[in-house]
């Protein structure tokens, strides 16, 4: 029992210094922008994980609409079939120099065994890529009725840390430990992070969301350097509040939280951007980006829904927004006013030209040459 006890300290302890010498080697990169080339042809060249699931369908369609629009990008699909190294998860060589060549990619749902076998493909993309901020916006969609018609948020989740460290150990049976882990470095990342997302889209408050009233150390190390960041944006108002409390008034009335981008560790990130794509009509329409200091990452915030797959029954729209934030990322502007306006209208267009999950009728393909006609 002691080995053991000895043996999780030991690994615990080099875990937490890999992530604290990784969130230390970024500390003072500049907020995560594009730096890609066009190749010989004048296009970009894309990284495109299809993913799992309904995530094969859904890529199909997504490339389709891109070929119809002319996008100049050209998509280079890899294979992210995890391989054990010296006993950890591994993305294949291959798929990770693509990602490193072009900078961005665009990626499907991946399915994660529960409670046994591989680590979270998606958590080992964002460790192996440095993608400490996902950015989830969360917007009505005109035409589409749900119990709100103004919902307009923004939110901000430290994706490298917090809750997600996967330190955890069984100290004798019926007795764990889970260590949630924040730093100082990779706080002050997201934080600015979000204080420079709020400037590039014109909004002047920004709200931290978290619990230092209960972790009065590692929310508090959180919150108080949000405090040191304030000063260095005069221009930019800072709040807090209690995740619970922001819960609550979320749900009782979303509107007054279009004014700010919120930011928060990974776990309430992820809890409060599920609970704002259901204030939308829900997973199915919310798009995402995971920002790195090199590269980046948007995926459709959906999982790869076993009961549907391969069935034409997916809802490409959320793939589809992701891949609009990832164009506006790259300065692809025209490319992303078209792509959304046509799926917006087509979403808006009635039941007929909706997937199942927004209570309509057509299948992917339908829904696909409905944008098309839009573009
Ligand atoms: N980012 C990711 O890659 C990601 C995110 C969440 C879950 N997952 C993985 O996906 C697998 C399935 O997870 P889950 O079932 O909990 O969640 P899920 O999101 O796959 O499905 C939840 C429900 O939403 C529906 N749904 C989801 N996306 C849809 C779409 N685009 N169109 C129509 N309906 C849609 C599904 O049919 C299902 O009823 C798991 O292995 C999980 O680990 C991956």
């Amino acid at each position: 029992m002691l080995a053991s006890r000895t043996s999780f300290l030991r690994t615990a302890a080099q875990t937490l210094r890999a992530q604290t010498l990784r969130a230390q080697r970024t500390y003072a990169t500049s907020v995560a922008s594009f730096h890609g080339k066009k190749n010989a042809n004048g296009n970009y060249t894309v990284t495109l994980i299809e993913g799992d699931g309904i995530g094969i369908e859904i890529s199909a369609a997504v490339k389709e609409i891109y070929a119809a629009a002319k996008v100049p990008i050209e998509w280079e699909p890899v294979d992210v079939t995890p391989i054990l190294v010296d006993g950890k998860t591994t993305i294949p060589k291959d798929a990770v120099d693509s990602v490193k060549k072009n900078l961005v990619a665009l990626k499907g749902p991946l399915a994660t065994p529960i409670g046994k076998g591989h680590v979270s493909l998606n958590l080992t993309l964002r460790r192996t890529f440095n993608l400490f901020a996902n950015v989830r916006p969360c917007k009505s969609v005109v035409g589409y009725k749900t119990p709100y018609e103004n919902v307009d948020t923004v939110l901000i989740r430290e994706n490298t840390e917090g809750e997600y460290s996967g330190i955890e150990h069984v100290v004798v049976p019926g007795v764990v430990q889970s260590i949630k882990l924040i730093t100082k470095p990779a706080s002050e990342r997201v934080l600015r992070y979000a204080f420079e997302y709020a400037k590039s889209i014109g909004k002047t408050k920004v709200l931290v969301v978290h619990k230092a009233s209960i972790m009065k150390v590692s929310d508090g190390l959180f919150l108080s350097t949000a405090n040191e960041l304030a000063a260095e944006y005069p221009d930019i108002e800072l709040s807090t509040e209690l995740i619970d409390s922001t819960c609550l008034r979320l749900v009782t009335d979303p509107a007054p939280y279009k004014e700010y981008v919120m930011v928060m560790p990974n776990l309430y990130g992820d809890i409060l951007s599920d609970l704002s794509s259901g204030l939308i009509g829900g997973l199915g329409l919310t798009p995402s980006g995971n920002m790195g200091d090199q590269v980046s990452i948007f995926e459709a915030v959906h999982g790869s829904a076993p009961d549907i797959a391969g069935k034409g029954l997916a809802n490409p729209t959320a793939l589809l927004l992701s891949s609009v934030m990832m164009l506006r990322h790259m300065g692809l502007n025209d490319s992303a006013v078209k792509i959304e306006k046509a799926v917006l209208d087509t979403i808006a267009s009635g039941p007929e030209n909706r997937t199942g999950d927004l209570k309509g009728s057509a299948s992917t393909k339908k829904f696909t040459e409905e944008v098309i006609k839009r573009l």
